[in-house]
C-alpha cells in the first residue's frame, strides 16, 4: 500500500462520523491494488466482512472472486474493492441516504487515489448512491455510463445472482464488456482464459 492510501486507511479506521460505528467489529476499508485499473463498489459490509475486516469474504464475495477469475482478474493485481459504506448496517439493511452521504468522502478519496479507468457498480445500492436515486439496476446493467470522466459499468450484485441464478447469463455478458474495455484502456495484453 502506498503512503497516501495508508494514511487514508488510518483515518477511515478511526471514523466515528455515523451511528454505524457503534456496533461494528471492524471498519472495512477495502482492498486490492493501489493503482488498479478497475475499482469495484459494493453496498456495505455484511456479517462475515464485519468479523474479518475485509470486503466481500462471504458467499457473495466467493462468487465475485469466481467471476473476476473468469475475467482473468485478481484482487492483488487488477482491482480495488470498496463499498458505499465502510461499516456493517444492523441486520444488513440497506445503508440510509444519510449514512451513505456521510461515508461518501472516504470512497471519493479512494477513487481519487486509485484513479481507476473503470468503476464497476455492484447492484442497486451502489448504482443509486453513485449515480442518483432515479437509476435502476434492472434497466441499466450492462450499459456503460460515465461518472466524472470515468467509465461506469453497473452490474447485478453477486447476492442477486445467488438469489436468482438465471441472472448469471446476462451478468457474464456485462463482465465481458469490462474485460474488452480493460484491454482497450489499461492493458492490451490482458489474459483471460474465457474472454
Ligand atoms: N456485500 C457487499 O455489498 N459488500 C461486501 O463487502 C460484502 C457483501
Ligand atoms: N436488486 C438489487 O438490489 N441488486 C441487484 O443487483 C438486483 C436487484
Amino acid at each position: 500500500m502506498n503512503a497516501a492510501m495508508a494514511d487514508l486507511r488510518k483515518e477511515v479506521l478511526a471514523c466515528n462520523r455515523c451511528n454505524l460505528a457503534e456496533k461494528r467489529n471492524h471498519v472495512i476499508f477495502g482492498e486490492g491494488i493501489d493503482n488498479a485499473g478497475i475499482l469495484i463498489i459494493g453496498e456495505a459490509p455484511g456479517r462475515d466482512e464485519d468479523i474479518e475486516g475485509r470486503p466481500f469474504v462471504g458467499l457473495s464475495g466467493q462468487l465475485l472472486d469466481k467471476i473476476l477469475a473468469a475475467c482473468g482478474f485478481t484482487r492483488s493485481q487488477h482491482v480495488f474493492i470498496s463499498n458505499i459504506v465502510k461499516c456493517r448496517p444492523p441486520e444488513n439493511r440497506v445503508p440510509t441516504p444519510q449514512e451513505a452521504a456521510v461515508c461518501m468522502p472516504w470512497l471519493l478519496k479512494q477513487i481519487e487515489l486509485v484513479d481507476p479507468k473503470i468503476l464497476i457498480l455492484l447492484g442497486a445500492t451502489a448504482l443509486k448512491y453513485m449515480m442518483g436515486p432515479e437509476h435502476r439496476i434492472t434497466r441499466e446493467r450492462g450499459n456503460w455510463q460515465t461518472w466524472q470522466n470515468r467509465l461506469v459499468m453497473p452490474v447485478y450484485h453477486p447476492a442477486a445472482l445467488l438469489r436468482d441464478p438465471s441472472l448469471k447469463q446476462d451478468t457474464w455478458e456485462d463482465y465481458k464488456k469490462v474485460v474488452f474495455k480493460y484491454r482497450e484502456l489499461v492493458n492490451p495484453e490482458h489474459y483471460s482464459a474465457h474472454v
